[in-house]
């Protein structure tokens, strides 16, 4: 492999022993939330984070430390820090690997992260599905709070730090941040309207700030080896070590940790040992789990960062990387997205409720042979009666997909109409 690059978050998660809390500390665990805590005033740490430019690892992206420095200076309010490990995004799977190979890198990046905001209180909201990662999760912190690094005057400071892991409700949409702080108060999963923002109004109507699981981790790191070190890696705007989950028609799919400077090519080519069936052709690639629009093959030479594929109309995400090579049908793969999101909707509002279901039918129709030639504009029109009206950004994570098909393949769309049947064959990626 030519790329080459020092994993830092996923360095010892070979190592079956590294779950437990000896281990961790032997190879250098705890000693940032040490320092954190007993020579790090709050401002000094959310200072840190935002001087060190990370974005958030759940979708996102926003800056970590802006969103910590939302919080109300002075508040009389408990403060609340919610960790999302709902990871239930199609393409994503990440997060699950830090929880069950390396809890404590969490668990310690949870420590710093309540001390910089504030909060004595935290929740792992993990999702429903995870038993084991949960599990694993659970001891981890029983081992934290037996070394006195949780719990009251931890690391013999006057920090105090519980830690809760809250099984999710087995939807995609409680990791949404505010269905989730919902999940958490025992209320069906229902987005809130937003503003007001979670980190002035959230769990219990306290302030509260919701990281991701990869987000957290680097936090450990960036205490650790400094500002420098973080920013020293990847482009302008994107830093920092960023998992990648890479899956579809590549011979080695799996969790890379890589610089965000690393293109596509190198990342399908390289690092994934190129396509599965070398006698096929790269055809599209979804580059940031199941919501972000597809990227056909003509744009390999993008870099996998923020500012990148947003120039290609696309978007990081949560960096799961589906590809798929000449024998899958386009139509087919924006069927299989709508029927999840279709499924998933939480029902609050018309527009993704109902216009999901119509959008289904209307790809169903194109691949099943029986739609008209004005059938993709309506498919376009329906698209952009549900964008941007919506309580929340679900119903973005619907229609951008589905934009993103028709605009990159939309000649392959019109096959289908014309030939009243779909064009590919996937057997031998022939088209008739
Ligand atoms: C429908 C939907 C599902 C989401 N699922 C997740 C998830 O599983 N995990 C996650 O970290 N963020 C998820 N997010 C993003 C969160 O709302 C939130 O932005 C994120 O947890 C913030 O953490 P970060 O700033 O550390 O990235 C989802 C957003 C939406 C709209
Ligand atoms: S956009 Fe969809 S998922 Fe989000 S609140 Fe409305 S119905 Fe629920």
């Amino acid at each position: 492999m030519a790329v080459k690059f020092e994993p830092v978050l996923t360095k010892f998660i070979d190592n079956p022993d590294q779950v437990k809390i000896d281990t961790y500390i032997r190879n250098g665990g705890y000693k940032a939330a040490e320092k954190a805590l007993k020579s790090m005033k709050p401002e000094d740490l959310v200072k840190m984070v935002k001087d060190s430019n990370l974005r958030g690892r759940g979708g996102a992206g926003f800056p970590t430390g802006l969103k910590w420095s939302f919080v109300p200076k002075g508040t009389d309010k408990p403060v609340y820090l919610a960790v999302n490990a709902d990871e239930s995004e199609p393409g994503t799977f990440k997060d699950r690997l830090l929880m069950e190979k390396d809890p404590h890198q969490l668990l310690e990046g949870i420590i710093i992260t309540a001390h910089a905001i504030g909060a004595e209180t935290a929740y792992i909201y993990i999702r429903g599905e995870f038993f084991h990662p949960a599990k694993i999760l659970d001891e981890a912190i029983k081992e934290a709070y037996d070394k006195k690094y949780l719990g009251k005057n931890i690391f013999g400071t006057s920090n105090n730090l519980d830690v809760y892991v809250h099984r999710g409700a087995g939807a995609y949409i409680c990791g949404e941040e505010t269905s989730l702080l919902n999940s958490i108060e025992g209320k069906r999963a229902y987005p809130r309207v937003k503003p007001p923002f979670p980190a002035v109004q959230g769990l219990f109507d306290c302030p509260t700030i919701i990281n991701n699981v990869e987000t957290l981790c680097c936090v450990t790191h960036i205490v650790n080896k400094g500002v420098n070190w973080f920013t020293s890696i990847g482009t302008e705007k994107s830093k920092g070590p960023k998992l990648f989950a890479v899956s579809g028609h590549v011979k080695k799919p799996g969790i890379y940790e890589l610089p965000m400077s690393i293109t596509l090519r190198d990342l399908i080519y390289d690092v994934c040992g190129g396509m599965l069936d070398e006698k096929r052709k790269l055809k599209a690639i979804i580059p940031g789990g199941s919501s972000s629009p597809v990227l056909s093959a003509d744009t390999i030479g993008t870099q996998m960062c923020y500012d990148a594929l947003q120039k290609h109309k696309s978007m990081l995400g949560s960096a799961g990387v589906i590809v798929m090579d000449d024998s899958v049908c386009m139509v087919d793969a924006a069927i299989n997205l709508t029927r999840f999101y279709c499924h998933e909707s939480c029902g609050q509002c018309t527009p993704c409720r109902e216009g999901g279901n119509w959008l289904l039918k209307i790809l169903e129709s194109i691949e099943e042979g029986t739609a008209k030639p004005d059938d993709i504009d309506l498919l376009l029109n329906a698209c952009w009666q549900v964008e941007g009206k919506t309580v929340c950004p679900f119903g973005e994570a619907m229609v951008w997909p589905i934009q993103a098909f028709v605009a990159r393949f939309r000649d392959e769309f019109e096959e289908h109409i014309k030939y009243k049947r779909c064009p590919i064959d996937k057997d031998r990626s022939i088209r008739r």
